[in-house]
């Protein structure tokens, strides 16, 4: 009989060994025919099936309002000065990128699993907080450095307007409004964010599409999906620094002595 010889890889989300490439079983002649956009490709090469378009609608809302926030956040300033510092284009990309954590742009994931945590066990939004920081974890998904109750972000309000008119439900949103109701009590600045905005979102996504079982849900909840959302939005702008600096023409950065606290 045949003898089948073990592969070192084993790969689920395309192929490209036919006549033309597919991603997801989907041949690249049919995302082109039938006019899908980013958002589709992402929901077959990620989620391994096509979601409905409210679904990937939203997804391309994510990409388009986190691409950029200005020069002086963290993933554009290493952007810069590595591309002042006449470094390549990946290598200011990824310079970039890798400032993408738990305090900047990061806190997508943990957002999503602490809102789905704590609104599954029914915890008033009174009880995650003050729980949290008893443990001394600051709540992902909330709290911004020039946002605040009076300056609120226009990316947050943008996402939650999309889905009160598409989803099906917010339940998870509608958590982190009261949570973010709570932290505001307390302080100015403890605004639900982007991250936070994305995070309980994207719960309310899968839950409501009917695409995605319990199980499937808290996969993905736990290996992360959702952080990948904000690095591939912000690779577009951080592109675009690179080019910027570049078409400018930038010398080298250095930092000025009279912006550093030089004591013992
Ligand atoms: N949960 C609870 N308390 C908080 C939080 C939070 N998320 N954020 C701030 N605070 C409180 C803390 O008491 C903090 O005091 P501490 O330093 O003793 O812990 C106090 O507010 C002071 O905070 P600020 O100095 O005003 O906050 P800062 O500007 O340093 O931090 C940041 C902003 C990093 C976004 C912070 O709010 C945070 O860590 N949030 C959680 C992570 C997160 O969601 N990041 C994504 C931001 S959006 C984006 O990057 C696209
Ligand atoms: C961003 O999207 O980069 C911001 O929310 C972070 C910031 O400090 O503006």
């Amino acid at each position: 009989g045949k003898v089948r010889a073990p592969t070192h890889i084993i790969s689920t989300i395309s192929d490209d060994r036919g006549e033309e490439p597919c991603y997801a079983g989907v041949p690249m002649s049919s995302i082109i025919e039938q006019g899908y956009g980013v958002g589709d490709v992402i929901s077959l090469l990620w989620f391994k099936r096509s979601l409905p378009r409210y679904c990937t609608k939203f997804i391309e809302i994510c990409i388009m309002l986190c691409a950029d926030h200005g020069p002086c956040v963290s993933g554009a300033h290493n952007s810069i000065v590595t591309a002042r510092a006449g470094k390549d284009l990946v290598s200011s990309l990824v310079s970039g990128l890798l400032t993408i954590g738990p305090r900047f742009g990061g806190a997508i994931d943990d957002a999503a699993r602490y809102f789905k945590d704590a609104c599954d066990r029914n915890l008033t939004p009174y009880e995650f907080v003050e729980g949290m920081k008893k443990k001394g974890i600051r709540v992902p998904g909330i709290g911004h450095r020039i946002k605040s109750r009076d300056n609120r972000d226009k990316r947050v309000e943008l996402l939650q307007k999309f889905a009160r008119s598409n989803f099906p439900a917010v339940k998870y949103m509608e958590y982190a409004v009261q949570v973010e109701t709570y932290t505001l009590s307390k302080a100015n600045n403890l605004v639900m964010n982007v991250d936070g905005a994305i995070g309980s979102l994207f719960l309310d996504l899968l839950a409501g599409s009917g695409m995605f079982t319990k199980q499937e849900i808290d996969e993905i909840v736990q290996i992360g999906y959702l952080n990948g959302l904000f690095v591939l939005a912000r690779s577009i702008g951080l592109i675009g620094h690179t080019f910027d600096q570049k078409r400018l023409k930038q010398p080298l950065y250095r930092h000025p002595w009279e912006d550093v606290l030089y004591t013992k």
